[in-house]
């Protein structure tokens, strides 16, 4: 069910090296047979996402996760993600704890931690400081968050699960029509799947957001000449009709100034009503969380929690599977997978 684009053995870890060594930096490392590669080790993984199997491939294996911005479901779940592969995992959040707040570079820290951990993931609030950090060290690093960056495995798990949810519903993602919604312009992890959902056909992309906050033109330039629609809407009314998906966007306060936030409409968020009066039927409601839980936000709110149209848990329970289908390419484990597994 995840087409046709098989990929050789270690044709997907070789599609991910920069100057010989695998990373996740960016989603332009990904096409389409390499995405569905990836989902189909996803697949594979989910029994031991779900506790039912355990596959400890990783035993020995020691993941360095270093988070110099807040985060609760990716620095969780990529630790749980190697835990479940048999691996052990060290911690660091935050400036504070670090000798950053000494005055050392992060080129010094990539290269001190590179001689402790077989992998890294790191998330830091400059945008492009993930591939430098890169650069000089020879062991794999994922990309969790850089600034206004990317958010590259966030992407992969939303069209994981847009993949899930479609399958479901006997969708497909080409020739789909995709509301993006909410701060576009901030956003890393809505702008990271924006660019990689280019690698379907024909998708019709809305964009749903007060122009302050509009998607960057030269990804909407990238997206309609690779052949997508894009049209922007700034009501959700219009938005919002006839998207098979609604991904929705919080306001990234941290990114903004006081003015552009103070200007961000109320006509944005999301809610019930909204939904009973413009979703389809079938539609398939996203976010990537966190969701700002004040009830007078602009952002998806809590009153459609029972509404089965409601993925966003599921979405974040994806994150495992995915994740650890990257950990297992980067560290070059996955024809170890089938046999390994076992039942828990
Ligand atoms: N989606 C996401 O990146 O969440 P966290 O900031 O909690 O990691």
């Amino acid at each position: 069910p995840l087409g046709s684009g098989a990929l050789a053995d270690g044709t997907l870890l070789d599609s991910l090296k920069c100057e010989g060594v695998p990373h996740v930096l960016s989603v332009s490392q990904f096409n389409r047979d390499s995405l569905e590669a990836l989902f189909r080790i996803a697949q594979l993984l989910e029994p031991v996402a779900q506790r039912r199997k355990v596959c400890p491939v990783l035993d020995g294996a020691v993941l360095g996760n270093l988070f110099f911005e807040p985060s609760t479901r990716t620095r969780l779940s990529f630790g749980a993600a190697f835990a479940r592969l048999g691996g052990s995992i060290c911690d660091t959040t935050g400036f504070t704890f670090s000798s950053m707040a000494k005055g050392e570079s992060l080129a010094d820290t990539a290269r001190v931690v590179a001689g402790y951990f077989d992998i890294l993931v790191l998330r830091h609030p400059d945008t492009g400081s993930v591939a430098r950090f890169a650069q000089d060290i020879e062991v794999p690093v994922i990309n969790g968050g850089d600034g206004a960056g990317e958010h590259p495995t966030q992407a992969l798990l939303d069209i994981y699960t847009i993949e899930q949810e479609f399958r479901r519903l006997g969708k497909s993602i080409d020739g789909s029509c995709i509301a993006l919604v909410g701060d576009l312009r901030h956003g890393r992890a809505v702008q990271s799947l924006f660019r990689l959902l280019q690698v379907f056909k024909g998708v019709h992309f809305k964009l749903v957001a007060p122009s302050a906050l509009a998607m960057p033109a030269e990804l909407i330039e990238t997206a309609s000449a690779a052949g997508h629609k894009v049209t922007q809407h700034s009501t959700l009314d219009t938005g919002l009709k006839g998207a098979d998906v609604i991904y929705a966007t919080r306001i990234q306060r941290e990114r903004m100034t006081t003015e552009i936030m103070e200007s961000y409409p109320e006509r944005f968020r999301i809610d019930k009503a909204v939904i009973r009066r413009v979703a389809q039927k079938d539609a398939v409601i996203l976010h990537p969380l966190p969701r700002d839980s004040d009830p007078a936000a602009n952002d998806l709110a809590t009153d459609l929690d029972d509404d089965p149209r409601l993925a966003i848990f599921r979405q974040t329970d994806n994150g495992i599977a995915v994740r650890m289908a990257v950990f297992a390419v980067l560290l070059g484990v996955e024809s170890q997978l089938s046999s390994a597994m076992r039942d828990a």
